[in-house]
Order: structure tokens, then C-alpha cells, then sequence
């Protein structure tokens, strides 16, 4: 039974897997499939990201790690620079991750990067609409953050320039 608890303006807590309505649970299962993406040799850390845009088009980004560690880039930057530069002009409505450990079963928390969050608030300030943030955390509960920028107070931002 879905129990949506509303703990702050900005964050509601959805419950598993299972009492996420059919939109969410359509970008989650995209992110679970992304994770088979991912490109991770040295970490073995499969993420998988996954956003909805406005058209209901669903775009994939899985994190691809390099020898030279800081050269690899997050699930959700790929994701995010993705449908920029193939679908340029469409609103972000919302993202959703996760990870997947090599060999082992089931799925993992994976929340943004303070960098993927930066990025986050960048694409929600120039499209002007909010992005939700779809996030696994502990005992398979999902959280969603109903704008990137909850995520980031004190943000560094255009207006500091
Ligand atoms: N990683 C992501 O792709 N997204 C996150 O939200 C957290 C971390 C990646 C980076 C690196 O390839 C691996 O997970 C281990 O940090």
C-alpha cells in the first residue's frame, strides 16, 4: 500500500519499490537498466541513472570510470550532458539512480554527488522548472526531493558571478 510521508516542504518519503506510482516506477526500472551500462572496472560500483523529460522520451547515463580516476564521470552527469546535446530544448521533469554491485544481487543506494547535484541545479535554474530527484536509501525506501535545489543550499550559482 503506497504511504507517502511529506517530511519537509521539499522531500517526501515514498516507501519500496512497490508504492511508487507508475511513472516513477517506470524511470526506476529505466535506471535499473542503465546500471548494465555502467563502465566501471576499478570501483565495481554499477550506477545507473535515469531521467524523465517532458515528452515522456526517457534518457540513460551510467557511470564510465577511467584509469586516470578523476577522468570518469557520474551516472547522472552522463545522464544530464546526454539529453542536453540529443534532446536540446525538452524540460528535465524528474531523475532517478542506483547502483548495482559486480556479481552481486539486488540494488543499492546511490544518491548524487555533491558535483552531479551542482549540475543538477544548473539544468533546473535554466530550464526554470524544478527537477525531482528520485533517491534509494536504506531498507529499499525511496525519497523524493521535489527540486534539485533542496539538495544544495548556499549553492555557488550564476548569481555569485
Ligand atoms: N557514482 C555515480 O555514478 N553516481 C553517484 O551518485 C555516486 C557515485 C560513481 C562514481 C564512481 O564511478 C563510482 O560510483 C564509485 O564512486
Amino acid at each position: 500500500m503506497s504511504k507517502i510521508i511529506q517530511h519537509s516542504p521539499d522531500f517526501l518519503t515514498l516507501g519500496n519499490e512497490e508504492s511508487l506510482n507508475e511513472e516513477d516506477f517506470r524511470l526506476v526500472n529505466a535506471a535499473k537498466a542503465a546500471c548494465d551500462l555502467s563502465y566501471a572496472p576499478y570501483s565495481g560500483f554499477n550506477v545507473g541513472s535515469a531521467l524523465l523529460l517532458d515528452d515522456g522520451q526517457i534518457v540513460k547515463g551510467a557511470n564510465q570510470e577511467n584509469a586516470a580516476y578523476p577522468s570518469g564521470l557520474c551516472a547522472e552527469r552522463v545522464a544530464l550532458f546526454s539529453s542536453s546535446v540529443t534532446l536540446p530544448g525538452l524540460r528535465i521533469i524528474k531523475i532517478a539512480t542506483l547502483a548495482k554491485r559486480n556479481n552481486a544481487p539486488g540494488y543499492l543506494s546511490a544518491t548524487p554527488c555533491g558535483s552531479c547535484r551542482q549540475v543538477l541545479l544548473e539544468y533546473e535554474t535554466k530550464q526554470k522548472h524544478p527537477i525531482e530527484v528520485l533517491m534509494l536509501i536504506q531498507n529499499d525506501k525511496w525519497i523524493k526531493s521535489l527540486k534539485a535545489s533542496a539538495l544544495l543550499p548556499f549553492s555557488f550559482n550564476a548569481s555569485n558571478l
